[in-house]
Parts: structure tokens; sequence; C-alpha cells
């Protein structure tokens, strides 16, 4: 569906907006915002910006789709959109409402090691704290509740990801969803880029020269005509350390929900 089938209206250029053709469905914090610019890197991706959450929240998604497709960008026909909004994942509802849109469209799924995955979304909302001078309870405290790991702390349920897989599992087929490795994408992004190129039926034009190692930020950073980019400051910040027993607490926790998870894909990753 694009927007002239709707309102007949398209841009003097030759571009109109076109519902996407690819959703990066999360995970929040796996790297979906590196995944998104790396991927924009290619001549056929048109890329929405910013993250819709059409599908995730209700006041969006009772605005239909043509309010969506209002969101896109204006694009040629021979590119394929894409939308990501990490939060599509980890929502019970998401999965068929994709279906209900596109029963056949392709899924990225970027995930890092879930402990990884904690420390980073733990390190998210306190900046977000800290941004609007509040403050926000140490890591530790959050982990544990009477010297156990504390299961109910939302950054841990939002790592166990066999969950959240088996929800879309019922609605896509797995040849459909690509997972990409978040933690291979940060070490290395070129090899991890081919591969989705690939997955996407996309022609080779992503190159390693689009790639450099930033010693700086200590991560790599984009190079695209000439022009060298970074990610925002947000992206790439420190993790507070975890005392070894508390690490070895998540590992025991983590154990079980991984396994299911690559029996579920039929893929293992490199996870402690
Ligand atoms: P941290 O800031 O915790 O290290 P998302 O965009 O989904 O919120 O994910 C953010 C994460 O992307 C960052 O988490 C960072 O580790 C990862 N990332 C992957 N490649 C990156 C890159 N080239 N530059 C910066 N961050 C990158």
């Amino acid at each position: 569906i694009r927007k002239t089938s709707f309102k007949n209206v398209s841009h003097p250029n030759g571009t109109s907006q076109y519902l996407p053709h690819i959703l990066i469905i999360g995970v929040r914090k796996g790297g979906t915002r590196a995944l998104l610019e790396m991927l924009s890197l290619h001549s056929h991706i048109s890329a929405a910006e910013s993250e819709i959450h059409f599908f995730d929240l209700e006041d969006q998604y009772k605005r239909g789709l043509e309010w969506y497709l209002d969101q896109m960008p204006f694009s040629y026909p021979h590119q394929l959109t894409v939308e990501k909004t990490p939060a599509y994942f980890t929502s019970d509802v998401v999965p068929e409402r994709v279906y209900n849109m596109n029963s056949t469209i392709r899924l990225l799924l970027i995930l890092r090691d879930p402990i990884e995955r904690v420390l980073s979304d733990y390190t998210q909302v306190f900046y977000n704290h800290k941004q609007k001078n509040k403050s926000y309870p140490a890591v530790e405290d959050l982990l544990l509740k009477n010297d156990e790991l504390n299961t109910d702390y939302k950054a841990i349920n939002r790592s166990l990801y066999h969950i959240f897989m088996e929800n879309w599992l019922k609605y896509f087929p797995l040849k459909n969803i690509y997972i990409v490795d978040g933690d291979r994408l940060i070490k290395d992004p070129f090899p991890e880029m081919q591969k989705v190129e690939r997955f996407l039926n996309l022609s080779p034009q992503i190159n390693v020269s689009n790639f450099y190692f930033n010693k700086t930020k200590g991560f790599y950073c984009l190079r695209d005509s000439g022009r060298d980019r970074c990610l925002h400051e947000s992206k790439g910040r420190a993790h507070p350390q975890i005392k070894p027993f508390l690490l070895g607490k998540l590992r025991d926790y983590f154990h079980e929900p991984n396994k299911k998870f690559f029996e579920l894909v039929g893929q293992t990753f490199d996870w402690l």
C-alpha cells in the first residue's frame, strides 16, 4: 500500500510514502539505532527517522494505517521503507497487529547478550533520570531483593527473549525474521551488515570502507560519501560494574531462557 492508494498524493519528483517493507522490532538497547543507520548506507533503503510506536501504543494505533503511512519518508518506488521501534519486540499485541498490516513483512531483530542488555537498559533509565535532575537507585539495589536476584525487575524481564519470540513465531515464519547479532555488530559491523543485505535481497552496496573505528568513542562510526559520523553520545555508554556474585546470579538465571531461545530459533549466540 502506498500513499496514493489512500489520497492520491505523490511528490512531484516521483517519490511517495509507503508502508514499511521492513521493521526493526527491537530489542531495546540491542543496537537498533546503529542497525538503522548502517542499513541507511544502502541507497535502496529509506528509513523513518524517529520511532513511531504505531503498533505498541494504543493512542497511535487507533489513528489508523493512513496516519502511520503519513509518518513514513518520501521514497522512490525501487526503495524499501524501514521503521524501527524497539518496543515492538516485547509487546504482547504487536505481532498480530503487524501481521494484520502485512503478513509477509521482513522483520529485523537485533539482540545482545541478555545480561549486557540489562545493564544497558539500566544505564539508559539512569541517564533519563539524571537529565531531569532526578535520582535513580544503584544497579545492585534494583537487581537484588532480599539478597536474591529480583526477577521482577523490568530490565531483567525484557531480556527473556524466548518469551517474546514465541509470540512473534505464532504469526511469522522464522525465515521472515532475521536476527542480527548485536554483540558482533559492535565489534565488527561490516560482516553483519553484509548478512542483513543478503537477507533483504539488497544488492551488495555497503562497503568495508563505510566503517572506521573511532578510538575516542570506542565504537565504529560511519563514513558515507566522505562524510564521517558517529552515533549520538547516548549510544555506547559505559555500564556500571557489578559484583562477581551478582554476575554469577544473572548467568545462572539466564542459562535456561537462553537455551530455550537458541532452540526456538535454531541458532546459538556467544552469550555468557
Ligand atoms: P550502550 O550505550 O549501552 O553501549 P539502541 O540503539 O537499541 O538503544 O542500542 C544502543 C546500543 O547500541 C549501545 O548500548 C551500543 O552498545 C550499541 N551500538 C552498536 N553499535 C554501535 C555503534 N557503532 N556506536 C554506538 N553504539 C553502538
